[in-house]
């Protein structure tokens, strides 16, 4: 193992990982034993898969992919390419999602209802429904394979009784009205931007990344619909990408929303915009 780690064109930490999913897999052995045993030889089996992994990695595969998984906010999901790999910054939509639920819990105690506009994996309505375990959670997607995987998600962390998975485009197959909170993030990468042929997204779906156009489409759908999907002083929040600030503002304003607002990311990027009916 300390030959093949040492020899490999990976950056260290990628090979480490991705041996430690090899070990986890043939030989039930945590990542210590990495430290503990790395002069242990992989059997012919697990020297296969580290080969064929190691020359994915080299490709470009996105790690989570190979790994078929990705921590999100405190949950685990299961990740494959028909799903967008939920990334850290969309945290912040499922904290704002949080802090919504907390402040409705002051004055109410009927059960918060969210809905998360094209849900993938289910990352955020899944974070939602497991850290607050009042809210019920409409998630839809028009991507039937994205529901798939957030089916096997829904499951695994047992939230089929508050997460409700809907097909369909956007607000389209929704059969209510009258949410509190509504949450997205959408394809806003614009058809032509080059990033989509660089890194992670040259594997990821191209319907979850871009609209084809000039990356505002989904989110003016989205936003033009939300007075009609919210209740009163119901709120919605949208992941935007890092220049689309004050588009996305001037899209919530003329949509009649109040109360409109830019939320920094941690790396100090406007990437997130809110507002209320
Ligand atoms: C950027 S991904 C976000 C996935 C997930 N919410 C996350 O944050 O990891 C956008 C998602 O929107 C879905 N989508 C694209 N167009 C849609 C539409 N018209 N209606 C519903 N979902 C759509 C895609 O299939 C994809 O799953």
């Amino acid at each position: 193992m300390r030959s093949l780690l040492g020899s490999s064109p990976l950056p260290p930490n990628e090979a480490r990982i991705l041996m430690a999913h090899v070990l986890k897999k043939h030989y039930q052995l945590s990542r210590s034993a990495l430290l503990s045993r790395d002069d242990m030889a992989l059997d012919a089996e697990a020297l296969k898969e580290w080969q064929s992994l190691e020359n994915k990695r080299s490709e470009g595969e996105p790690i989570a992919y190979l790994l078929g998984k990705r921590g999100f906010h405190n949950i685990e999901l299961y990740v494959a390419p028909g799903v967008l790999i939920p990334r850290p910054e969309t945290e912040l939509l499922v904290e704002i999602g949080l802090n919504e639920i907390a402040r409705l819990d002051c004055t109410s105690d009927s059960q918060p209802q969210l809905l998360d506009l094209g849900t993938g994996s289910g990352a955020i309505a899944l974070a939602i429904a497991h850290a607050a375990p009042q809210a019920l959670v409409t998630a839809t997607d028009q991507s039937a394979e994205a529901l798939e995987i957030a089916k096997i998600n829904l499951k695994e962390l047992g939230l089929e009784e508050r997460v409700r998975l809907i097909p369909g485009s956007w607000y389209e197959p929704l059969d209510q009205l009258g949410f509190d909170i509504i949450l997205s993030n959408p394809p806003y990468i614009a058809g032509q931007d080059p990033h989509l042929n660089q890194g992670d997204l040259r594997f990821e779906p191209i319907s979850a990344l871009t609209d084809h156009a000039t990356g505002l489409t989904c989110l003016e759908s989205i936003i033009s619909g939300a007075k009609e999907h919210l209740n009163p002083n119901g709120l919605i929040a949208v992941e935007h990408g890092f220049d689309q600030s004050e588009a996305v503002i001037s899209l919530m304003k003329a949509a009649g929303l109040r109360e409109v607002k830019a939320h920094l990311d941690l790396a100090g990027h406007h990437r997130v915009a809110s507002g209320r009916k």
